[in-house]
């Protein structure tokens, strides 16, 4: 396997520091980094930072006229790019862009490539929410080449709290992965898809709960794997730890059954937190009508104690045996009201045999498909970043997804879906 190739173009704003830890997360990864950056850009950090990092020489303006294997530097570059990443975006890269201008080298290598771009603005809330702003912004995301990563609201650099935040390089990383997978396009545009994630917790009393070791990390994966390709997603989950949602309003209904013309990314994820199996329960019925593709990879509990304390028990009036009542199973009761135009996946973690149980829960549970997820092996299963799963469908399918980290499964499984005959 080659090594992935991305071009890093740094505007000139603070945000540009944080640019290093990605460059250095990127190189470490196996990916091969080239490194732009502007005349602004080095008044934050210098060509000697980013080469250090990359274990590359970094370019500038300086290099323009210095051909690379005897051909202009810009098309070189352009060419070699997989993806071109441009963080931060400044207010005066992003008017360029949205002209079609090219002044530098940062602009002339936009034009001279045809790879997805990935852009992380970062600026000062005013300058974010000038109308000449924002009518870049949005004219520029009308092209489907362009793919955009924040910006987030928090403390600015200026003291003034707002929107124009750079996404944090997690993100940015996160979206740079996504494009490497899908080359950009937008496979899932236009579809409404519906996950659930996370473990549920069934509380004794306000502290005491029973639960399990889930994160969500596997869930929140195919939730950005999904707004990456386009999707409109609806994030239903429990308690993630370490896990920074930013809930945002719910999509506009369906119209005479026609989807008003949304864009997945940009939108972001529509998140439901709940807490126990019961409130999951509600959360996905109530969304699941609007769903065009539903994955359940919570943790749901089976089981939820036979009564509930408002106050917190003492010790001594724990009952010796904790008497138990049933929990309904969420995906059997969307797999009974499920739609013939409706997709609908399971997963089933198991330890030993992983795929009979699984194959009985295809069945049982009326699903499209089941990821049957070991969570006795090393590299796989709760809380790790990485994970290895059969992918069992009716059509009779079995496709074993090697160990990965849970953003490459969840675009493999992606990947799966777009093949069933049904979707
Ligand atoms: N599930 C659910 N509601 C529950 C329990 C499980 O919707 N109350 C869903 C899970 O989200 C998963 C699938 O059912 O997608 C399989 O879950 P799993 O725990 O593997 O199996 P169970 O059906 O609970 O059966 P068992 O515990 O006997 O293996």
């Amino acid at each position: 396997m080659h090594p992935r190739r991305v071009a890093i173009a740094i505007g000139g704003g603070i945000a540009a520091y944080k640019v290093c830890e990605l460059i250095s997360t990127l190189f470490q990864s196996g990916v091969e980094v080239r490194v732009i950056l502007t005349r602004a850009a080095q008044e934050f950090i210098t060509p000697l930072t980013v080469a250090t990092l990359s274990r590359h020489p970094a370019y500038t303006d300086e290099n323009f006229w210095q051909p690379v294997h005897h051909r202009p530097l810009h098309i070189e570059l352009g060419e070699w790019a997989e993806v071109l990443v441009i963080a931060p975006l400044t207010a005066n890269t992003l008017g360029k862009l949205a002209y079609g201008l090219a002044d530098n080298l940062l602009t002339n290598t936009v034009l001279a490539s045809k790879c997805p771009v990935l852009l992380a603005p970062a600026m000062n809330t005013e300058m974010w929410e000038q109308l000449a702003v924002q009518r870049n912004w949005q004219q520029l995301l009308l092209d489907p080449r362009y793919h955009s990563v924040g910006p987030g609201t928090g403390l600015l650099a200026c003291d003034r709290t707002g929107a124009g935040r750079m996404a944090e390089p997690s993100e940015i990383l996160v979206a740079i992965q996504s494009l490497l997978h899908s080359g950009g396009k937008r496979d899932l545009a236009g579809k409404r898809v519906l996950i659930s994630a996370g473990g549920t917790r069934e509380h004794l009393d306000p502290v005491r709960f029973i639960g399990n070791p889930s994160t969500g990390k596997m869930g929140l994966a195919l939730a950005q794997a999904a707004v990456q390709r386009g999707a409109m997603v609806t994030l239903v989950h429990g308690v993630l730890p370490g896990a920074d949602l930013t809930p945002l309003p719910p999509f506009p209904a369906r119209e005479g059954g026609k989807a008003p013309l949304l864009q997945g990314e940009g939108l972001g994820v529509r998140s439901i937190p709940v807490v126990s199996a019961d409130q999951m329960r509600q959360a996905m019925l109530e969304n699941f009508p609007e769903a065009d593709l539903i994955v359940m990879a919570a943790a749901v509990a089976d089981v939820k104690p036979a009564f509930y304390s408002e106050e917190k028990l003492p010790k001594k009036s724990l009952p010796a045996a904790l008497p138990l009542a049933p929990v309904a199973d969420i995906l059997a009761e969307l797999g009974n009201c499920k739609q013939p135009h409706q997709i609908l996946i399971g997963f089933a973690a198991q330890t030993g045999d992983i795929v009979t149980p699984a194959l009985g829960k295809l069945e049982q549970k009326k699903l499209d498909a089941i990821v049957a997820n070991p969570i006795d092996k090393p590299d796989s299963g709760f809380g790790s970043d990485r994970n290895t799963a059969i992918w069992i469908d009716r059509q009779g399918r079995q496709l074993e997804i090697p160990p990965c980290s849970k953003l490459e499964m969840a675009h493999h499984l992606f990947d799966f879906v777009l093949t069933l005959n049904s979707f």
